[in-house]
């Protein structure tokens, strides 16, 4: 048993989630601030491995394996967790107004499946706040910039409060993302269907030119796993038509199939998006069949319910140029990016690839020679 599991077992999951998540993550904040010892976690926990950097999106990563949305949503601890050996971080979901989320217990743990259940609504401080920080931030670590809708803003006013988080955010943001697919504020996975993502897409995308006067910061949008197959299809077409450069595939799912929690249990949770290990092969599947239709023309983003290295380099190999994770952490907690690197890096160095960039999609392209 590591000290971390030790600390689970015996404190952490008798807390509450969100107060173990809040003691955590303020414990991360604290040891990046102390001079010295953020270099001392850094060299514990992020050894480099230049065999794992990558190139994606126009930008030069020590490694492929980010941090997902949700976790730090007002971007207050980028320093802390790239020091924990996260190669890059998502901050957000962040609105354009302040807001404060769904009552609380909004946070649960299904501790048997190694999942959690979430309904946390976007809590966050708001785009005006969080351009503000990272403008003040050291521009260091790549921080992607995840942005979705006010709840109190009405559906059909939900384009143009897009439009002010990109503004304000877009200037600080190494990509930026359009979540339109948490369960959680409600008519926002309306927005996946076609005809409202692509006004939504194209206005963000205009608003991000104008607020970064000759560049242009990457774009991706992230979608949900419990599209259907044609749904996903059309947001992959969508996505090669306005020249999209990424998506991220996937957010929580609303499905409680398959569960080893009892259904009492899971039913006394309520709400939500359900996240970790149980939505694992659907995360896969969605990213499979985007793989089939974009190939390499639009960068994919794998994530949901990885845990091993084994499930970083599937999602590799199933055509995904990056891959994140937030649940796999609360279980395995600080030693798992280096678990996960050390992995991958066994794994490519056993492979037939001389590069991760190689073994993008390779399961996939083998499939089509071998039909
Ligand atoms: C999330 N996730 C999330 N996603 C997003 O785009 N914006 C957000 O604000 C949040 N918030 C959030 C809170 C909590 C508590 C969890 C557990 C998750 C979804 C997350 O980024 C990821 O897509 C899913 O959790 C699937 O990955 P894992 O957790 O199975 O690795």
């Amino acid at each position: 048993m590591s000290p971390y599991d030790l600390l689970f077992a015996t404190v952490l999951r008798r807390m509450d989630p969100e107060r173990a998540h809040g003691l955590a993550f303020g414990l991360i904040r604290a040891s990046a601030r102390v001079p010295g010892l953020r270099a001392l976690v850094r060299a514990r926990f992020a050894p480099a491995l230049p065999a794992l950097r990558v190139t994606a999106l126009g930008l030069d990563l020590p490694g492929p394996f980010g941090l997902a949305a949700g976790f730090d949503k007002n971007a207050v601890g980028v320093d802390g967790l790239t020091a924990l050996g996260f190669d890059f971080v998502e901050i957000g979901t962040v609105t354009a107004q302040p807001q404060p989320g769904n009552p609380r217990p909004r946070l649960f743990r299904l501790t048997r499946d190694r999942a959690l259940v979430n309904r946390m609504g976007f809590n966050n401080e708001g785009s005006a706040a969080v351009a503000a920080r990272l403008a003040r931030g050291p521009r260091g670590p790549v921080v992607g910039v995840n942005i979705g809708k006010t709840k109190a803003v009405p559906e059909s006013e939900a384009v143009a409060d897009y439009v002010i988080s990109t503004e304000r955010l877009a200037p600080h943001a190494d990509y930026l993302v359009v979540n339109v697919s948490s369960p959680n504020t409600p008519g926002l996975r309306d927005l996946q269907a076609a005809d409202r993502l692509r006004p939504l897409l194209a206005a963000v995308r205009a608003a991000a030119d104008r607020a970064v006067p000759g560049g242009r910061v990457p774009l991706l949008v992230k979608i949900a796993p419990d599209l259907a197959d044609e749904d996903v299809d059309a947001v992959a077409g969508l996505a090669l038509d306005l020249g999209l450069d990424g998506i991220i595939a996937t957010n929580t799912t609303i499905a409680r199939e398959g569960l080893a929690t009892g259904p009492a249990a899971v039913q006394a949770t309520g709400a939500g998006g359900l996240s970790g290990a149980p939505l694992k092969e659907r995360s896969l599947a969605v990213l499979r069949r985007l793989y089939a239709r974009v190939g390499d023309r639009v960068t994919l983003i794998g994530v949901g319910g990885v845990e091993t290295a084994d499930d970083v380099w599937e999602r590799v190999l199933a055509g995904a140029t990056l891959v994140q994770g937030y649940t796999g952490f609360i279980y395995a907690g600080p030693g798992w990016t280096r678990a996960l690197h050390r992995g991958l890096a066994e794994r490519l160095a056993a492979s037939p690839y001389a590069t991760l960039a190689e073994a993008v999609g390779a399961a996939a392209r083998a499939g089509k020679e071998a039909a």
